[in-house]
């Protein structure tokens, strides 16, 4: 591998350190180059730019492989829970089973709301979608637990964590039991994580909810596959604002309102959508799949296509049997999944997507398994947002623990007015 870079730019030439990766592209440091040439570089959607060394996860996006802390993703989502993978994000190694009795325990002992965040679900209208909430309960979070907001003490980044990932599925099931007009279920400490958000989330006062044990494994498994990705839009918005030391709860509040764009997370609830109205106009997926390749239209086939993934997304891979053996397993069928597959196939040997590497993401299937688990179609993306919680956290304590940090700064090329004289209001 070189040892340097070298940029030419007219009659000078500069030479740039390489930044060694342990697998993937390596980096090029350009820290000094505006300082040194006065040009600075220019990549819309910092396709090109890494923003950070990270050891959380690696995404090959040619092999279509992706692993947290180096163990591949089909493993964890076979052979761990939710709470273990999310100790592995945030910690760097597979808990003990110790530590992991511990954790769990420490998560189990959080899941309550302070009594008075109840308030905050009264100020929303009854139809707010439920990311909306999601993220200004979030934030709100922040003022009950301003002893823990100093990014450079441990302890309170710990309990920051802890308190997070245990309330999130409580305000989740808050915000959802508000919308159709149900008693809030508190959470209980007899249940794993996912069994409880699933009994807070379908429970009623009324009667006793058995929850499903197929059920709470399909979803452990799916928030696994979506607890971290690297450097994605909501992930980098989450290091953008802890890079100018705002607290844990502040930071994964704006990650999340990155999250809920329907290019983003809030793509899972778009494919269902843009499945049932393929299903309304007569399952024609042909049709759908010549509007996606319209330039003129802007419509694009919702779950295809990524950014990093030029191969299958190994996520869509999982999901897709995922969602067979889980409506197999609860004796339902979905005539979605026919429709999915369906555009799914006429897609990959259409020379428009094969050119362009157009493969099914993690959202294109994950919405079918959610829906079949019995979860509403607004709640999809803040299904996304639990399950990537870990993720962010660990993104973002490494990004605090980082002695190259700096607060996040682009700089721009301006291409607007140079220098104008006011013209008073009188002579325009
Ligand atoms: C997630 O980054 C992450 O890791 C995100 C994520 C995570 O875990 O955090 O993986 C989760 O967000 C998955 C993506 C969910 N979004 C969607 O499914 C929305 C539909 N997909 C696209 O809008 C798009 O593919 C993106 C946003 C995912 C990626 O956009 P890029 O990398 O900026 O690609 P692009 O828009 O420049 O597209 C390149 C070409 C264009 O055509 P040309 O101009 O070259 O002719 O491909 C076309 C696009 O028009 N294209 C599509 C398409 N996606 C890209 N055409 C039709 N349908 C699509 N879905």
């Amino acid at each position: 591998m070189p040892d340097k870079a070298e940029i030419t730019i007219g009659d000078s030439v500069t030479q740039w350190p390489i930044d060694e990766a342990t697998i993937g592209n390596h980096g090029i440091d350009i820290s000094t180059l505006r300082a040194d040439t006065g040009f600075v570089t220019l990549d819309y959607g910092f396709g090109n730019t890494a923003s950070c060394e990270s050891a959380i996860t690696y995404i090959d996006g040619e092999a279509g492989a992706l692993r947290y802390r180096g163990y591949g993703i089909e493993d964890l989502a076979r052979n761990a829970s939710f709470l273990e993978v999310a100790y592995l994000l945030i910690n760097g190694e597979l808990p003990t089973s110790d530590q992991l009795t511990k954790y769990r325990n420490e998560i189990t002992m959080h899941t309550l709301l302070n009594e008075e965040m109840k308030r905050l679900f009264d100020a929303f209208p009854r139809a707010a979608h439920p990311m909306g909430i999601l993220s200004a309960a979030t934030s709100a979070m922040s003022t009950f637990y301003e002893n823990y907001h100093n990014p450079s003490d441990p302890e309170q980044v710990s309990e920051s964590s802890i308190r997070l990932i245990a309330k999130l599925p409580t305000v989740a099931s808050f915000a959802y039991k508000k919308s159709i007009g149900q008693p809030y279920i508190y959470p209980r400490n007899d249940l794993d994580y996912s069994s409880n958000f699933l009994h807070m989330m379908f429970a009623l006062p009324t009667h006793e909810y058995e929850v499903d044990p197929v059920v709470a494994r399909a979803l452990d498994a799916l928030l696994i596959l979506h607890a971290d990705h690297g450097q994605n839009c909501s992930t980098a918005t989450v290091r953008m604002a802890g890079s100018s030391e705002a607290n844990m709860f502040a930071s994964v509040s704006s990650g999340m309102n990155a999250l809920w764009g329907p290019l983003h997370g809030g793509a899972n609830q778009a494919v269902i959508e843009m499945l049932a109205n393929i299903k309304e106009d007569g399952g024609d997926y042909q049709k759908y799949v010549a509007e996606a390749k319209d330039k003129n239209d802007p419509f694009r086939l919702m779950g295809f296509g990524h950014r990093v993934y030029k191969n299958f997304d190994p996520r869509a891979n999982v999901l897709k049997d995922f969602a067979k053996d889980v409506l197999e397993a609860m004796g339902r069928q979905d005539e979605l999944l026919d429709i999915a597959a369906g555009l799914e196939q006429v897609a990959l040997e259409d020379d428009y997507f094969i050119e362009r590497k157009l493969f099914p993401n993690v959202d294109f299937y994950s919405g079918i398994i959610f829906r079949a688990l019995g979860f509403p179609v607004r709640m999809f993306t803040v299904l996304f947002a639990i399950g990537r919680l870990p993720g962010w956290i660990a993104q973002w304590k490494e990004m605090t623990e980082d002695p190259r940090t700096r607060i996040g700064r682009p700089r721009q090329v301006y291409v607007g007015a140079v220098d104008r004289n006011f013209v008073p209001l009188a002579d325009r």
